[in-house]
């Protein structure tokens, strides 16, 4: 089934005579459109979309560049992305046909300024709130969303110069598309680690999360906004690190997987109220967790042959840990669903980008 793309304000004029709908990212933000094709991409989040900008933090150590990290990548080539190939914002620039959006501490002062096809922002271990104190011993340093944003600001700055009017820029950015995936640090490590805990209960601590997230979101609308793809938190439960590591009766580990739906759920109810108060919005919502459950249920229906194991050597040998430097991951990489036992292979981030902005094959 074939979607026409089509331009956001007739977008909505068809919508509203109900002609036609169509509530795909593809569709509404014009991937490969000659019309309205969208002009950049900004990806922020955590290591499933970082494509490399922990190496170029002092101290980070959540790098991962070094091989098998990137054997799939343009002819085997580690750079900090935690997956064996290309990752869900890469598919979705090769589509656009726009370069992969470059990790913001790649770049120098001039570069900044000519980059003007997205950026990506994206570090490993961070999450919607900053990485408590106990944790922070582990991964040391991070970008948390926060500093993300601010670093996006300082690119505004940068950028604006190269725009001949201020309404010019203004449609650069609220053409662009803004890409998250983040929270799953926050609803795991950060939850289970903090030893400074000031939340009663889980349930209070979601809230607080979800509230802080709708908080950033609207700052950046205030930056220039105007198209999100907004990703929930896949079951993370499901992880081979906990299935190799907690004892479990049911296929994954549901109290983790419960923080998620929990996190799903006041998330989803937040984009649809964002949508309706912040002026020329989309909200786009991609199921990340309806995709890996679908997936852990029928594996072979998308291609996958293993959904529980890690696809590398992890340094630890038990599947609890990052890759091993140097050590040859399995062959059949294409169908495992997972690469390390905390990141989903690049046939999973495939898959992700094909959910996600549905009529692309
Ligand atoms: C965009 O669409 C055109 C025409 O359908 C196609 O030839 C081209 O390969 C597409 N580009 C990308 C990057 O997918
Ligand atoms: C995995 O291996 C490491 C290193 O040998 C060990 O410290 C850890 O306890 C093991 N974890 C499990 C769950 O077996």
């Amino acid at each position: 089934m074939a979607f026409i793309c089509v331009d956001v304000l007739s977008f909505f004029f068809l919508f509203l005579s109900s002609v036609y709908s169509c509530s795909q990212p593809s569709c509404i933000f014009a991937l490969n459109n000659s019309v309205s094709k969208i002009p950049a991409i900004y990806a922020f989040g955590d290591s499933y979309i970082d494509s490399g900008n922990n190496k170029f933090i002092d101290g980070a150590t959540a790098t991962f560049n070094y091989l098998p990290y990137g054997i799939d990548f343009q002819g085997g080539r580690p750079t900090g992305r935690t997956t064996n190939g290309r990752t869900v914002v890469d598919f979705i620039a090769e589509s656009a046909g726009l370069p992969f959006p470059p990790p913001v501490k790649s770049l120098s002062k001039d570069q900044l300024k000519s980059t003007l096809t997205g950026i990506n922002y994206g570090s490993s271990s961070s999450g919607i709130r900053r990485m408590p104190p106990h944790t922070a011993q582990i991964f040391v340093k991070v970008l948390s969303l926060k500093e993300q944003i601010k670093l996006f600001e300082q690119t505004t700055k940068s950028l604006k110069g190269q725009f001949e009017t201020s309404e010019s820029f203004a449609l650069h950015l609220s053409n662009s598309l803004f890409f998250f995936h983040t929270g799953t640090n926050d609803l795991s490590v950060y939850w289970e680690l903090d030893e400074e805990n000031r939340f009663p209960n889980v349930e209070k601590y979601i809230r607080y999360l979800s509230k802080e997230f709708k908080k950033k979101l609207e700052k950046i609308y205030g930056l220039g906004a105007r198209k999100f793809v907004v990703n929930n938190v896949s079951p993370f439960g499901c992880h081979p690190v906990y299935l190799h590591s907690k004892p479990h009766s049911t296929s994954c580990l549901e109290d983790k997987n419960r923080r998620a739906v929990l996190f799903n759920d006041l998330l989803s109810d937040i984009l649809t109220v964002l949508e309706k108060s912040l002026k020329g919005t989309t909200f786009i919502l991609c199921d990340l967790y309806k995709l890996f459950e679908d997936v852990h249920a029928l594996p072979e229906t998308y291609g996958f042959r293993n959904v529980v194991d890690s696809c590398c050597i992890d340094v630890a040998g038990n599947q609890t840990r990052e890759c091993a430097p140097g050590r040859a991951p399995c062959a059949d990489r294409t169908t495992h669903a997972y690469f390390d036992p905390f990141h989903p292979s690049e046939s999973m981030h495939k898959l992700w980008f094909q959910r996600c902005f549905k009529d692309i094959k």
